[in-house]
């Protein structure tokens, strides 16, 4: 259990939803400090002092069966305040003495709309009389427990909303921690300000100072290695332990060929002339093309660029003497879900690759100085150390790279395909003032052809996919609505100047039910 002492905090006690990072971050926005436990951690816990509140998150357990995920009842007892979210507002009730009963016939999932039954200082300055939010349980509270109040409901649900506030427990039935839920930010504020009465005491600038100093402590004399990819985290982390250390980090920069158009010499040259970074190049495209050669399954695509990658690194790294450490971009919301895959139960969906299976093969400790931040955070961090907004702004771009948007067969041809419609894409969007707005856009290639017609010829070529979401966290994700003249001239920028594309398709699906890669 990460646990900073001496610090008032929020404890979220994390039941396994694929939403609880949210949660945190929510909280981190608004100037308090909090961490992520697991229910198992929380019957260790032995100091309470510096908690001033709790936060249960939804999961997908059940209340109704006969062995479900709790916390100890005594945590009511010590009079700190308790939050309770969808999962965690029926455990709460549960424990309370109320009902809960598997709704199978009045699921609610997406959009609903909240109604005000009772004032609360939950939904002070948020809840006049209806707002819109966003749901995704099964089960639901069908009787209140006792000495408890509802404060709000929906068409489906009677007790959405649900406190007791004399002892200070509340509870709502749907997810204020996404975006979907109009303004539900208000309520985390009540929660922490008007509930938990809790002071605002963290910022991120202010760490960069510390950071550089632990990076010092830790790594003394000693040589770190650095995967860097030119992404936003690599880079602050480079940034980062370079102002610390200077030339004991040794970073590396692989050629999968796998990256966007021009993107990792890009990256070069700026780290080395730039940033005066100690930089080794390793031109790898040819063996991961020949080892991606006719596989077009997703998992075997991803696991054959993971361990490929990982292989090349480890060998590169033995070229060095005296390496102790292996620096990681690791982020906050990495340490949630890779806690919470063993902690409480999170669904798997795709492998991730981000060099995660580095430091067990190299056997190096590590540093992972982006280990208590999100993404937004490090982005923060990367403009107080003078990262350009080129890349400290960039979109995020998945490990396997332009692998997992190729779908099928892997060709340098495909690649080369892809890479010129990509780079039209992007710089559509910059030209128009839409990258900014955007949280990630990218081009595919889809895995069947189709015919056209070109200068009254027969085509028959591929389809590039265009994708643009909006998102907080890549957790869940809406598709990007254009204006009409973007949409209307894109397809012709890209079939007019990439020879091999006849059809352009633009993706509206939301995440979930889609993800926002397409393997
Ligand atoms: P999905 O497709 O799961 O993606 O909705 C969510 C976010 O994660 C990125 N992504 C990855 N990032 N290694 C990474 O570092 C990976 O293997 C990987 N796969 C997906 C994706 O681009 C999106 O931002």
């Amino acid at each position: 259990m990460q646990f900073q002492i001496n610090k008032e905090k929020i404890l979220i006690i994390d039941f396994g939803s694929q939403v609880t990072k949210l949660i945190a971050r929510r909280i981190r926005e608004l100037g308090v400090y909090s961490e992520v436990i697991t229910p198992k951690d929380l019957t260790k816990l032995k100091k309470f002092n510096d908690i001033k509140g709790f936060i249960f998150s939804g999961g997908p357990s059940t209340v109704t069966s006969l062995k479900f995920q709790s916390v100890p009842k005594e945590i009511f007892e010590k009079k700190i305040p308790v939050f309770g979210i969808c999962y965690g507002l029926q455990l709460i009730a549960k424990l309370f003495g109320g009902k809960i009963k598997p709704s199978k016939k009045k699921r609610e999932f997406g959009r609903a709309i909240l109604l005000k039954k009772n004032n609360s200082l939950l939904i002070k300055n948020y809840l006049i009389s209806k707002k819109s939010v966003w749901m995704s349980h099964e089960d639901a509270v069908v009787k209140l427990p006792k000495n408890f109040k509802v404060i709000a409901y929906t068409r489906d649900s009677k007790l959405t909303i649900i406190e007791n506030e004399k002892k200070k427990i509340y509870g709502v039935q749907f997810h204020p921690e996404v975006t979907h839920t109009d303004n539900g930010k208000q309520i985390f504020k009540n929660f922490l300000f008007s509930i938990c009465k809790i002071k605002k005491s963290w910022s991120v600038s202010s760490q960069k100072i510390r950071l550089i100093s632990e990076i010092k402590k830790t790594v003394k004399k000693d040589k770190v290695i650095c995967a860097l990819s030119g992404g936003v985290d690599s880079s602050v982390v480079a940034l980062l332990i370079n102002k610390a250390i200077k030339r004991n980090l040794i970073c590396v920069m692989v050629d999968t060929g796998l990256m966007r158009k021009n993107e990792f010499n890009y990256t070069y040259r700026l780290f080395k002339k730039k940033y005066k970074l100690n930089i080794k190049l390793i031109d790898a495209s040819k063996i991961f093309l020949k080892r991606l050669k006719n596989i077009s399954n997703p998992e075997k695509k991803r696991k054959i660029i993971g361990n490929l990658f990982i292989n090349i690194f480890e060998r590169e790294s033995k070229k060095y003497k005296d390496i102790k450490f292996l620096a990681q971009g690791t982020l906050y919301p990495d340490i949630i879900e890779s806690r919470s895959s063993t902690g409480s139960r999170t669904s798997k969906i795709k492998s991730h690759h981000n060099v995660g299976g580095l430091p067990r093969k190299m056997k190096l400790k590590l540093v992972e100085p982006l280990k208590e931040f999100f993404k937004d955070e490090v982005r923060i961090l990367g403009k107080s150390l003078g990262l350009v907004n080129k890349i400290n702004f960039k979109h995020p771009f998945p490990g396997p790279g332009l692998g997992i948007r190729i779908l099928g067969n892997i060709t340098m041809e495909r690649v080369r395909i892809l890479q010129e419609a990509d780079y039209i894409y992007i710089n559509e969007l910059i030209k128009n003032g839409l990258y900014n707005k955007i949280w990630q856009a990218y081009a595919a290639l889809l895995p069947i052809k189709t015919v056209g017609v070109m200068g009254d010829a027969r085509t028959y070529e591929n389809i590039c996919l265009l994708r643009a979401v909006t998102s907080e966290d890549g957790m869940t994700a809406d598709y990007f609505s254009f204006p009409k003249n973007f949409i209307d001239n894109i397809s012709n920028k890209i079939i007019n100047n990439v020879r091999g594309v006849n059809r352009v398709v633009y993706d509206i699906t939301s995440k979930p039910p889609s993800t926002i890669e397409l393997e």
